[in-house]
């Protein structure tokens, strides 16, 4: 299994995973969008004949109203059902955050958004990363499921 950076012909089998493992979908050119303004926060995880299995689509968010802070943000992440448990979303999240948010960008965090219910997704965040909850934004998805807001400070 190999880990890099992003590439735009990756973009297909990124949305082919995000479709098949999560109802939170998104445009052809929201991809496009993310991998040419910031091509080295998104990661892809290929498997030895380099068919994408999972993926991590990152940004630096562009909301500064409130906090001048620059930070990044998880804006999705997956990984294909026979291919979880192996470590691959540690190592996609690490290589964004540590690896190109903090030295790259100067983040002083990074946030994301994960549903209440989803305890893979939070043992992940929390207990292996050590992100913490700041707040919870009630009916945050479509089907009306609150979000918890978290966050990891990438200072050293
Ligand atoms: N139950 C409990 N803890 C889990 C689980 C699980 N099913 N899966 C992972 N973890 C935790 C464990 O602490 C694990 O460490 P361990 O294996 O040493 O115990 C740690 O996370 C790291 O696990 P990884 O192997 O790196 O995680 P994996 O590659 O399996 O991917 C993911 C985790 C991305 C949540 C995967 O289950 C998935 O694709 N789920 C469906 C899509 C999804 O929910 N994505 C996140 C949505 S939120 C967002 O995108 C910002």
């Amino acid at each position: 299994m190999n880990i890099r950076p992003v590439r735009v012909e990756d973009l297909p089998g990124m949305q082919a995973c995000n479709l098949q493992n999560l109802p939170e979908n998104y445009t052809m050119k929201y991809y496009l969008y993310h991998a040419m303004t910031w091509p080295s926060l998104s990661y892809v995880a290929e498997d030895h004949k380099g068919r994408i299995v999972g993926y991590i689509l990152a940004k630096m968010d562009e909301d500064e109203k409130e906090d001048a802070e620059p930070h990044g943000h998880v804006t999705s992440i997956s990984i294909l059902r026979s291919y979880r448990r192996l470590g691959l979303a540690k190592k996609l999240m690490v290589q964004s955050q540590r690896g190109s948010m903090a030295t790259i960008y100067r983040a002083s965090y990074v946030s994301l958004h994960v549903r209440k219910s989803n305890r893979a997704a939070l043992g992940l965040y929390r207990d292996t990363l050590g992100f913490t909850v700041q707040d919870i934004e009630k009916k945050y998805y479509a089907d009306g499921e609150d979000a918890y807001a978290m966050r990891l400070s990438l200072k050293p």
